[in-house]
């Protein structure tokens, strides 16, 4: 997803350097070029062969290296650089740039990039919590740093407090939020539904279904990518809230019925990627139901079908998507819903093709609107999730 993107990475001397290898490889893994630049102090922590390695570009340590032109050099990392990082950020290195002092390669180079700069703070709780580290955060913000907050926990010092360098794939979150995609979505509000519901039978038991929530989170994930504004309402899953997206849990039909149409007047795009479980007790036992009794017969009720209410209250300009699961006559039922429920474009998953589905990390999809029907081959989730971003945009 970094693809083609020159990441300047800045390394300085806090404990926390160790984690900037593991932030390296998440960026060259994201197929990321990759430059680095530590201060003398940092290799005091880990040595930049390490960084060598991980990147396959040199490390750059001093200004005064003389295996090459330094002048040249500094200027010409920060103008590859489509963004640059410093991570761990350490009070020093932060005090520098937000005075302008520019007394090795790292602040020298840092000085001339006109790229979008990070810094992710690392350091002892009393010395974040100075007030001439917070003014100096300030000025850095008014020169449009953008400041990762430090984690809280326990540091290397033995104090507990703020001051842990955030994690590398919180790090990566942001840069990826910076560089990723056009920002196409920009000023839009989008509200996305993932994962299945759960409908109680008794205080233990529920019905549900095999939604992992994956296509839903991917669809969330890529429209905060390209700018827009997401509402992600998820029934229970095992994925972590995806960043730069106000995630709203739910657990049952209702509730996601409610969720979604308090929300829903204000929605540029709606995606429906939820498999809301069709049935539900019509009444819920107050007493565990018992094993043993065999004969026993559960009263079904059919949920709300949420998208249908959209279609049926949409608000003017207002695009709504949905999905269709089937297991056969997959086109002809997908138009048939994409009809019924008053929909834009359904996407339509087959559960029988190798690579789509719930659980993998692909799918295979048609997308359908009124006015076409186009067949996508078999890709990441992630992958369709900007596909029909696309469609939805173009229409
Ligand atoms: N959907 C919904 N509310 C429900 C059931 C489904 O909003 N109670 C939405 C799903 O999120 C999906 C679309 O409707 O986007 C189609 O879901 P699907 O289960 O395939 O279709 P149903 O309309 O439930 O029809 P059936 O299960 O009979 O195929």
């Amino acid at each position: 997803m970094l693809k083609g993107k020159t990441i300047l990475l800045g390394v300085t001397g806090s404990i926390a350097a160790y984690k900037a290898a593991a932030l390296a490889s998440l960026l060259k893994k994201r197929q990321a070029r990759v430059h680095v630049i530590m201060t003398k102090n940092a290799a005091q922590f880990i040595t930049p062969l390490t960084f060598e390695e991980l990147t396959g570009n040199r490390c750059v340590v001093d200004t005064f290296d003389r295996n090459f032109t330094y002048q040249v050099e500094h200027v010409a990392l920060a103008k590859q650089a489509d963004l640059a990082v410093i991570a761990p950020a350490t009070a020093n290195v932060l005090g520098k740039l937000a005075w302008g002092i520019a007394d090795d390669m790292l602040t020298t180079t840092l000085m001339a990039c006109r790229c979008p700069k990070l810094a992710a703070p690392a350091m002892n709780t009393a010395m974040y919590e100075n007030p001439v580290l917070q003014d100096n955060l300030q000025r850095l913000k008014e020169y449009g740093w953008q400041l990762m907050e430090p984690g809280v926990g326990r540091l290397a010092c033995g104090d507990v407090g703020a001051g842990k360098m955030p994690e590398p794939e919180e790090i990566l979150a942001y840069i990826e939020q910076e560089l990723a995609y056009e920002k196409t979505l920009a000023g839009k509000n989008i509200l996305v539904t993932a994962g299945p519901t759960q409908e109680a039978l008794d205080p233990v038991r529920y019905i549900t279904n095999h939604s992992t929530g994956k296509m839903g989170y991917a669809l969330a994930r890529v429209a905060a990518l390209k700018g827009a504004r997401v509402t992600l309402v998820s029934g229970p899953t095992a994925l972590k809230a995806p960043e730069f997206v106000e995630t709203v849990p739910v657990t049952a039909a209702r509730e996601m019925f409610q969720a979604v149409t308090e929300r829903s007047a204000r929605q540029d795009m709606i995606i429906m990627a939820a498999a809301v479980a069709d049935y539900r007790p019509r009444q819920v036992s107050d007493e565990k139901i018992k094993k043993k009794d065999s004969s026993l017969e559960l009263a079904l009720e059919k949920t709300d079908d949420i998208l249908k209410y959209l279609g049926e209250h949409k608000q003017p300009g207002q695009l709504l998507c949905g999905f269709a699961m089937e297991t056969q006559n997959l086109l002809r039922n997908a138009r048939e819903k994409l009809v019924n429920k008053h929909l834009d474009m359904i996407v339509a998953n087959s559960l029988k093709v190798a690579g789509a589905g719930f659980a993998g990390d692909t799918n295979v999809v048609t997308l359908i609107t009124n006015r076409e029907e186009l067949p996508l081959e078999l890709m990441t989730k992630e992958e369709v999730a900007a596909h029909i971003l696309d469609k939805l945009l173009s229409m």
